[in-house]
Formats: C-alpha cells, sequence, structure tokens
C-alpha cells in the first residue's frame, strides 16, 4: 500500500496530469528532442533509491519531452488523438492490476472482453465467432497463420513442422511487415511468404495470386495461407476479399483478413462496403488502438472456428492455473498464447459504451470526410499531386512544382516534411509508393476539423513553395 506521502504524491502527480489534459493542445507536438541532449540533462541509470522530488522531475521531463500525440497536428501514425475513457480504462486497469487468465482474477474484465469479441465477431459477419485480445496487430497475424498452420498440419504444434513438403504462404507486397515476422515465428519460413505484385492502385493482383499459387503447387509446396489486408499501412486501401475468399475455398486455403487499421470501417454503414466478403474469411485482425482511439494496444483476433484457439494453445502443465472447473468457458487464458495478460478489454468497452454504435459511426465517417476534404485540397493545388486514390484515411501526396526539376521531386518532398516539423509544430510522415517519396497524411484523430486540415495544406504548400523558390535558384 502506498504510505500517506507517496498518496499526497500520487495526487500530486494526478492534479499534473489534470492541468496536462487542460493544457494538451499548446503542448509542442514534437519537442525534437535530440539524443546527446537527452542524455546529457538526464542522468537515467538506476543505482541508490531517489526522494519523490527527484521522481517527479523525471515525471515532468517525460511528459515534455513526449510526443503530443492527442494534438489535431499529429498524423504521424495509424493512431492520434485523446480518448477520455481510454485513458480511465487505462488508469483503472494499472490501478486494479489484474490478469486476463482466468474468471477469477478478472471478473468484469472476462465478461468485458467476450461482450466485445462477440460484438466485434457480428459485425465481421461471423455467425459463431471467437477471438482474444492481443498484444497487437502484428500478434493477431502471427496467431492467424498458427491456426492456419495447424489446420494445413494438424498436430504440427505437437510434433513440430518437419514435412518435407513446405508450407507457403501468400500477402501483398504492401501488406504490413508483421506477416513476415509471423512466418518465421510459425517456423513457415520468411522466404515462405510471398509477395504478390498489387495493381497501380495498391490492392493485391488476383490474377497474379493465382498464377503463383498454382506455380507453387506445380513445383510440390503446399500454399496454406493467404492474408488480405483491410487498410494498408501506407495508401491504406483494401484487398478484393470476395475473390480472395473464392481462390482460398476452392483450393482450402486459410483465408486471414489484417483489419488491423481498416477493420473499424466495419462500424460505419457508408463505409463498411469497404469490407465486403469479410465474412467469408477465416480469421480477422482488429485493432481499436488505430481509428477507433483506443490508447496503445487494443487488438483482438477473431476467428470464425470457436474451437481453434483452445486448440491450438493448449498445453499440459496449466493445471497450477486452470482448475478443470471452467464449464462455462470464462478461463480465456487458456485460448490465448500469453500467460499474464493486461486487461484491454476496460477501456474499449468504456469508450464503446459511452459513444454507442451510432457515436463511433458518425466519428468514423468524419474521419473519412477529412481524407477526402484533404484529397480535395490537393486536386486543387497546382505543386502538389496525389499518388494514390483515397480509400480510407491515408492522403498520400508529393510536392512537385512545375519549376523544380523532376529529379529533385522526391527530396523535396521529404524537405517539406521535415520543415514542417520545425516551421509548424506538425508531425507527418513521409512513404515511397514506387520509388515516389510521398508525405502520408493520416486523417484518424476524431477532433480533427476541416479548418485543421487546410491549416496543414495551407502550411503545406507555402513550405514547399518556398522550398520550391529556393531549389529553382
Ligand atoms: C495493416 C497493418 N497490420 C498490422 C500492423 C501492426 O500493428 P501493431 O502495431 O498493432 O502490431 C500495422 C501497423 O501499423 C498495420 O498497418
Amino acid at each position: 500500500m502506498p504510505t500517506s506521502r507517496e498518496l499526497e504524491f500520487i495526487q500530486r502527480i494526478h492534479a499534473k496530469l489534470l492541468a496536462y489534459l487542460n493544457r494538451s493542445n499548446d503542448k509542442m507536438v514534437h519537442p525534437m528532442n535530440r539524443v546527446e541532449d537527452l542524455l546529457s540533462r538526464f542522468d537515467l541509470s538506476i543505482e541508490g533509491s531517489s526522494d519523490l522530488e527527484e521522481i517527479e522531475f523525471f515525471i515532468d521531463e517525460y511528459i515534455d519531452s513526449s510526443v503530443n500525440t492527442s494534438s489535431p497536428r499529429f498524423y504521424n501514425q495509424l493512431f492520434s488523438g485523446f480518448s477520455t475513457m481510454g485513458y480511465l480504462g487505462e488508469a483503472i486497469t494499472g490501478l486494479t492490476n489484474n490478469s486476463m487468465y482466468t474468471f477469477e482474477m478478472s471478473p468484469m474484465g472476462t465478461l468485458m472482453e467476450r461482450t466485445l469479441i462477440e460484438k466485434m465477431s457480428q459485425l465481421i459477419g461471423y455467425k459463431d465467432g471467437f477471438g482474444t485480445f492481443v498484444p497487437g496487430g502484428s500478434n493477431a497475424n502471427l496467431i492467424a497463420m498458427l491456426c492456419a498452420r495447424e489446420r494445413a498440419c494438424p498436430n504440427s504444434r505437437n510434433s513440430g513442422l518437419f514435412s518435407n513438403i513446405p508450407l507457403i504462404g501468400f500477402v501483398s507486397e504492401e501488406s504490413h511487415y508483421s506477416f513476415l515476422k509471423a512466418g518465421y515465428q510459425a517456423g513457415i519460413g520468411i522466404d515462405n511468404i510471398r509477395q504478390v505484385p498489387c495493381d497501380g492502385n495498391g490492392h493485391m493482383d488476383i490474377v497474379k495470386l493465382e498464377a503463383m499459387i498454382e506455380l507453387s503447387i506445380q513445383n510440390g509446396e503446399k500454399p496454406f495461407f493467404v492474408g488480405a489486408t483491410a487498410g494498408t499501412t501506407v495508401r491504406g486501401v483494401f484487398d478484393p476479399f470476395e475473390k480472395i475468399a473464392s481462390i482460398c475455398k476452392e483450393l482450402g486455403m486459410w483465408y486471414h483478413i489484417d483489419g488491423s487499421w481498416g477493420g473499424s470501417a466495419l462500424l460505419s454503414k457508408k463505409h463498411r462496403t469497404l469490407l465486403r466478403g469479410s465474412e467469408l474469411s477465416d480469421s480477422f485482425t482488429w485493432c481499436a488502438h488505430k481509428m477507433m482511439g483506443i490508447p496503445l494496444m487494443c487488438t483482438s483476433i477473431i476467428l470464425k472456428d470457436k474451437t481453434l484457439l483452445k486448440q491450438v494453445n493448449s498445453v499440459p502443465g496449466t493445471d497450477y492455473l486452470f482448475h478443470g472447473d471452467d464449464g462455462e468457458e470464462l478461463d480465456l487464458g487458456l485460448h490465448s498464447l500469453q500467460c499474464g495478460r493486461r486487461v484491454d478489454s476496460l477501456k474499449l468497452w468504456l469508450a464503446w459504451k459511452y459513444f454507442g454504435d451510432d457515436g463511433y459511426e458518425d466519428r468514423i465517417d468524419n474521419l473519412f470526410s477529412m481524407a477526402q476534404h484533404a484529397e480535395l485540397r490537393i486536386n486543387q493545388s497546382k505543386i502538389l499531386e496525389l499518388l494514390s486514390p483515397v480509400e480510407s484515411l491515408n492522403v498520400c501526396f508529393r510536392i512537385q512544382p512545375p519549376t523544380v526539376d523532376e529529379k529533385k521531386w522526391n527530396e523535396l518532398t521529404i524537405m517539406v516534411r521535415d520543415r514542417l516539423i520545425m516551421n509548424a509544430d506538425t508531425l507527418v510522415n513521409h512513404a515511397s509508393i514506387n520509388d515516389k517519396s510521398c508525405i502520408r497524411l493520416i486523417t484518424v484523430n476524431f477532433d480533427l476539423t476541416l479548418d485543421d486540415i487546410d491549416e496543414f495544406m495551407k502550411n503545406v504548400e507555402e513550405i514547399a513553395q518556398e522550398l520550391a523558390n529556393e531549389l529553382s535558384k
């Protein structure tokens, strides 16, 4: 238990956190920390004990030096913004410090997780699906691959993968790198996760997928897994799910959809058409810490076959924890790769309960409108060029003023990105599409307004023009 001095300390820090929330819009988005400055200002080594004043100093400095991801000028990642319920959920989760393995150890967390998984399953279109919360989209994609492996080579989780026939997985060349990591973690091998070329707009090319599977069969391999993407990391586009489903069905391959980024579009009647065919998949990754605005991490992996997770995760030696009295299937640890597990359901449950389905739908629709507005502004500009049609919240464009030599457009685009940080305290990432550098604007903050987007575009154009003038001198 905290001592009375520690309790006072907690109160003081809480007051500070509330003050932070009040002024978080003024806090710099990117405090431009340099590693040498941080290391020279702070002695981070741990040896003897410290007094509370010293600890408070480090708390202040930590907050000051952190990136302000709640600002509407933070466009850098696939998450942004502040969630009141998410924050409270995190605080209560830390305070109560329950663990998700058994109902006994996390009663409400277990029931909330079960409710959320049921709701998400229904939105995907699984009649009787089941799943678990995991520490992120990468981990969810790995679990999907492990389930696929078990389906393709029954009992390989016991005996290992020693067949001479290699298992082969297929993902698009624009899918997330976590599929490659899943490949080695699942014992498939990175080289056996084949990257299917995309069409000009970043969708998996189905004709090429079929040809690659065909070739693999001819070579005596065993194609077992296709990982499609709902919302690719750079362009935010959605693969053709129905077509992929029929290929997988015909060949008996596992069909996974990585909806880490775009899965939340299922909450919008207007935009859920992007996910048409999601119900045909075998498994689905969904990160609520991205488009649903929940603090990191908050991800679920959901499977159509409700028995498989338990089968894949069942090992001997667990009786010290699971005492065989789980008639109602409430000990969720039996379905998880983890033993101790944070309660990630509370923060999402609170936020969803607070907003309701309609509230979430409005917010997500608004995010799409923000991206469409940005697209419009780019199309109106004489010096900006959209690199890919906008399908969701990713707006990829580059700077290409006619007065500057085309060979310098890549360099100029990255220079504009860097100068946005310095001149406009705005953080946005850059990426590359077919060797063309672009600014990747992500409109995922629920607080964003049209004025924010206009301000962003104005800053981009002004900085781009300034740099273009310098370069064309
Ligand atoms: C499409 C996609 N899948 C998976 C991931 C990995 O998610 P996480 O960072 O939660 O592991 C990302 C991350 O951005 C992503 O964009």
